[in-house]
């Protein structure tokens, strides 16, 4: 099984450039803000209870309730929205139940409580809900992390009324209404100034399993008022699932049915795709499809990373759809649910639902995500990667009181680095890398990456897929000289190395050589099976 990228550690020699990366740094596409590094916590398996919240009385290194090591690490990223509590959870979430004295609140049922992969797990808050982590516990973890929250609002089973008294509770200053008031008896005296709120989520599916048209319709009516309490409130709609066009396209078009000015209710359009199908054509099956998150094939690694390549088509065809009805494109697109999501079996602990190991494989796939979002930073004004931790592509893993952070982690700190810069066009040439599916040969890219400029320092983020052969580019700035050039890298010998409590750095980020040549050209060898970042000051 062990496929080695043992070029990656050879003594570094000389080698003829195979590859071309030519950065167009006076072609700006748009910012590289920090909510292109947003995350997702959902009340889902370990995500909350094991994983975000360990209790104020626990023995576990906590701040008001909220596991400290985790606020440590997600300091160290880019400061991206946090979206809560769902997903699906959020569609039967009454955030009532969520506020108050802790030991007042209700147990429930939870969302995911009959889900097949969930009835032989144990009882415990995964399956019943206390609300013991409610909407004051999740705005001070934002606030403790430095992170806007996100708040997806319950379409489907609670009236418009709830939604706006929610802004309320969230946003009215306290002593001007009773919501306000009941939040600052909680403790929290300031609002949360919430800016970003879902209307719903997978309204097509467990949302409601409304058709678009049926959605348009309840969206209207859920922002047709809202208060503002002093914040431009940012709403998002419930998105296509993957490549649905119709969805977008019918969505849009009876919403407008309204006039052109509902757009100013839709600051974003939420898009979600998960790389899961590693099967490689053999089935279209969600449960069968999947693939085991460490034993995988190469043509797996392959596979899944294609998968997630789709990502850049659902852009620019969700994208060019939308433009078909708000030609000065105001709505920008939120991918507020993307990664891997793998066959279960590897989670760290019995309750963690949807629980997976992270390895290189999800390194590269979040890195060559990263660099879809950067490279389509017009159109993108947010994305969440699913979800924060114990979960699906998760960046850290935690039961009771171990935790380690994965490979993804990693990608996303390197990859901070482009976080306040403008994104500028790059051009790749690379040599192809075929592999098998199931009814004849695939390939995909030999290098791919995105690059941005800040004052006069380029970051350029390369993945090179190959589970064997180093890239050795020649690296063209059109647009300024090279003065000094640093990289970082993040790969291992085995394309399966994960992160675990017992050997919690077998993958992270090191230092690397750069070679610079001369003027405007850098040249650089990409081990294989890695992410590499090179930071360029230009004369
Ligand atoms: O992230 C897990 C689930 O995937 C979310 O709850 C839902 O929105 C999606 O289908």
């Amino acid at each position: 099984m062990a496929v080695m990228a043992a070029a990656a550690f050879a003594p570094r020699t000389a080698r003829a450039a195979s590859s071309r990366i030519d950065v167009l740094v006076d072609e700006p596409i748009g910012p590289v803000t920090a909510d292109l590094y947003g995350h997702f916590v959902e009340h889902l398996g370990g995500v909350v209870y094991d994983g975000v919240w360990v209790g104020e009385g626990s023995k576990i290194a906590n701040d008001g309730g909220i596991r400290r090591a985790l606020v440590e690490h997600m300091r160290r990223l880019p400061k991206g929205a946090i979206r809560w509590p769902g997903g699906c959870f959020a569609d039967s979430y009454d955030w009532r139940d969520g506020i108050g004295p802790r030991d007042a609140r209700p147990v429930r049922p939870n969302f995911w409580i009959d889900e097949r992969g969930m009835v032989k797990r144990p009882a415990g808050p995964a399956k019943h809900e206390p609300n013991t982590f409610g909407t004051n516990e999740f705005n001070r973890f934002c606030r403790q992390v430095g992170a806007p929250p996100y708040l997806a609002a319950n379409l489907r089973s609670l009236p418009a009324r709830d939604f706006y008294q929610w802004v309320e509770y969230c946003n009215a200053p306290a002593g001007s209404s009773t919501l306000a008031d009941r939040r600052a008896a909680a403790g929290d005296r300031e609002p949360f100034g919430v800016r970003y709120w879902g209307v719903g989520n997978e309204s097509w599916g467990c949302g409601g399993e409304f058709t678009a048209e049926e959605y348009a319709t309840e969206y209207r009516r859920f922002t047709a008022w809202l208060p503002q309490y002093g914040v431009e409130l940012a709403l998002i709609g419930s998105g296509p699932n993957g490549g649905d066009l119709s969805w977008t396209r019918r969505f849009f078009t009876k919403l407008l049915e309204k006039g052109e000015g509902q757009l100013r209710r839709l600051w974003g359009w939420g898009l979600h795709h998960y790389s899961w199908n590693a099967s490689r054509g053999r089935t279209t099956d969600w449960y069968d499809g999947k693939g085991d998150a460490v034993a995988f094939s190469t043509d797996e690694w392959y596979e899944l990373l294609n998968e997630a390549d789709r990502m850049d088509g659902l852009i620019t065809s969700h994208w060019a759809v939308m433009g078909e009805y708000d030609r000065r494109h105001r709505t920008k697109l939120v991918v507020d649910e993307w990664g891997a999501w793998h066959r279960e079996g590897t989670e760290v602990a019995p309750s963690h639902l949807f629980g997976q190991q992270s390895t290189m494989r999800d390194a590269l796939l979040a890195a060559l995500t990263l660099d879809t979002f950067h490279r389509h930073a017009d159109k993108v004004a947010m994305a969440n990667v699913a979800q924060l931790i114990n979960c699906l592509h998760s960046l850290f893993l935690a039961h009771e009181d171990r935790f380690v952070a994965t490979p993804t982690f990693h990608v996303f700190e390197m990859y901070g680095g482009h976080v306040g810069g403008q994104s500028v066009r790059s051009v790749f040439s690379a040599p192809r890398v075929s592999y098998a599916r199931v009814n004849g040969p695939a390939a995909i890219w030999g290098l791919g990456g995105s690059a941005s400029l800040r004052d006069r320092t380029l970051t350029l983020t390369v993945v090179n897929p190959h589970v064997s052969e180093p890239s050795t580019a020649e690296i063209g700035i059109r647009g300024g000289s090279v003065k000094a050039v640093r990289a970082s890298v993040i790969g291992a010998p085995d394309i399966h190395a994960h992160n675990t409590f017992d050997r919690p750095d077998a993958v992270r980020q090191r230092e690397a050589s750069a070679e610079r040549v001369s003027g405007p050209l850098v040249t650089h060898t990409f081990p294989p099976a890695s992410v590499s970042r090179l930071t360029i000051d230009l004369g």
